[in-house]
């Protein structure tokens, strides 16, 4: 067996060198006993069988992908073969910071679009996740308040009924108690409830704007002049910042941290929660909490900022400068946009949610906030369709994939009964999203004549209905000779 050491030779570190071990120097459990069965095929059979897979896979590359929230968008190729150059791959996180002056001058600038687009006078890069980046937003304010001798008092963080389960998830993890806060009957929040639920005791609250429920709150500088008054904190998730870039700046709404889920906005690769990149910012005065390294410049170097310099943050999330392969190619896609074309994303990513919203009021669906404009996304519910023909949201997503269109998202936001939540982008054409609306439609005709062609679906792919809850909980990954 060969295991990898660092050479003590290179200053870079960059320098590794195989070390065999001996198979006795293992311990016996963990020796095979028998012959590994892998199976015996020729590189063009690989090649074939590999090329087979990734061809029944539903992707970006090859299907539209209108999740609402988890929005998946074009990934320029031109990013990825950027961020793939040998200088930024093989990079060693352990080298020394004057190896990486490139790199970090990437990195460095990119923390500086950040603050731009956020108003933020403080952004750190190194969540991994959206998620990742709640934690250490709620983790900050925690740290806020304890610095303030406030920190045992202040132990609720207030979350409305339409956010994403993360936020509460972040909150419990960081040992604050929950508060839920609903919201009103056009999704906006409710204020009464809200003013009902401030007091000496709120360490913040977590907003998403645009909501998850497709529309832009409102009321957002008097919750924010609310919150503030009785001493707590704004967070803002930035899932949705996509549909204000460029446009207003969570500072200027009141905000006090923010995460920016990098996959959303700027086009990154989202791998199902990773790896991705939940960048956080702060006002000037969260800044010492801010979670390290981050990349300073003194007018000649690039330096990383540490433990050392930063002596009250809340720590490290991941071992070095977090998923900076996703960092880079966000930071060009940023570049490519510049601030005319982050323009263009919030246009585009309100216009096609809110054309696909008006033909599908059109063709008779029904939205779940028909007095509403939609934000870069908007909410079909299916409440009808189900009462009057059986058919559920669950139905028409796995017909969708007949009609090759990958289902929005599906029941969530929970508030909703039987929702779809469409998210078109504003990386999409119109006759991709007018095709998405046609195959609506004929499903929705499908479910009126013919109910049971859409509760069987789908016919065309390679697995009919699969029962997802088993699969998760039992995963089977096991590969057979049959299966192939
Ligand atoms: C509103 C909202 N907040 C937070 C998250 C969490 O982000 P991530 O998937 O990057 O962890 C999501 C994910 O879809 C989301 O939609």
């Amino acid at each position: 067996m060969l295991i990898f050491e660092q050479s003590q030779a290179g200053r870079s570190g960059l320098n590794v060198k195989p070390v065999a071990i001996p198979a006795t120097d293992l311990p016996s459990d963990a020796l095979r006993t028998s012959k590994i069965g892998l199976p015996d095929v020729s590189e063009l059979q690989v090649v074939r069988h590999y090329t087979r897979l990734s061809q029944k896979n539903f992707s970006i590359d090859t299907q539209f992908y209108p999740l609402g929230s988890c929005t998946m968008k074009y990934n320029p190729k031109v990013c990825h073969t950027l961020a793939n150059l040998p200088e930024f791959a093989s990079a060693h996180p352990l080298a020394d910071a004057s190896f990486h002056q490139g790199w970090m001058a990437c990195l460095y600038d990119l923390q500086q679009i950040l603050k731009t687009v956020t108003g933020m006078d403080g952004i750190s890069l190194t969540p991994a996740a959206g998620a990742q980046g709640e934690f250490a937003g709620v983790a900050m304010i925690k740290a806020y308040h304890q610095a303030r001798g406030e920190g045992e008092q202040r132990n609720e963080i207030l979350v409305p009924d339409a956010a994403h389960g993360t936020n509460p998830a972040s909150a419990v993890m960081c040992g604050f108690k929950v508060k839920e806060i609903p919201s009103n009957a056009d999704g906006d929040v409710d204020l009464e409830q809200l003013q009902h639920s401030l007091s000496d005791k709120t360490a913040g609250i977590m907003l998403t704007n645009p909501s998850t429920l497709g529309v832009f709150e409102r009321q957002i500088t008097e919750i924010s002049a609310m919150v503030h008054q009785v001493g707590g904190l704004l967070y803002y998730d930035g899932a949705n910042l996509n549909a204000i870039l460029a446009k207003v700046r969570p500072r200027e709404m009141g905000f006090d941290i923010v995460h920016i889920n990098l996959h959303k906005t700027f086009s990154t690769p989202h791998g199902g929660g990773g790896p991705g990149a939940g960048p956080v910012g702060v006002v000037k005065a969260l800044m010492p909490f801010l979670p390290v390294p981050m990349v300073d410049y003194n007018g000649e170097e690039y330096t990383w900022i540490t433990e050392q310099q930063h002596p009250q943050t809340i720590g490290r999330l991941t071992t070095f400068a977090g998923n900076s392969g996703i960092l880079l190619r966000a930071y060009i896609y940023a570049r490519l946009l510049g601030g005319e074309g982050m323009t263009r994303v919030a246009e585009f990513s309100c216009l096609n949610a809110n054309y696909l919203m008006v033909k599908l009021q059109q063709a008779g669906f029904d939205l779940a906030f028909p007095e509403r404009r939609a934000s870069h996304e908007c909410i079909v519910t299916l409440k009808r369709q189900a009462k009057e023909f059986g058919v559920h949201t669950i139905d028409f997503a796995k017909r969708l994939l007949d009609y090759n269109y990958h289902a929005p998202t599906t029941y969530f936001p929970l508030l909703v009964p039987e929702c779809l939540l469409i998210e078109p982008t504003e990386t999409e054409t119109k006759q991709e999203i007018d095709g998405f609306i046609n195959a609506l439609i004929t499903i929705n005709n499908e479910a009126k004549q013919q109910p049971k062609i859409v509760k069987n679906a789908p016919y065309h792919l390679p697995v009919k209905r699969l029962d997802e809850v088993k699969a998760a909980r039992e995963l089977d990954i096991v590969w057979t000779i049959k299966n192939s």
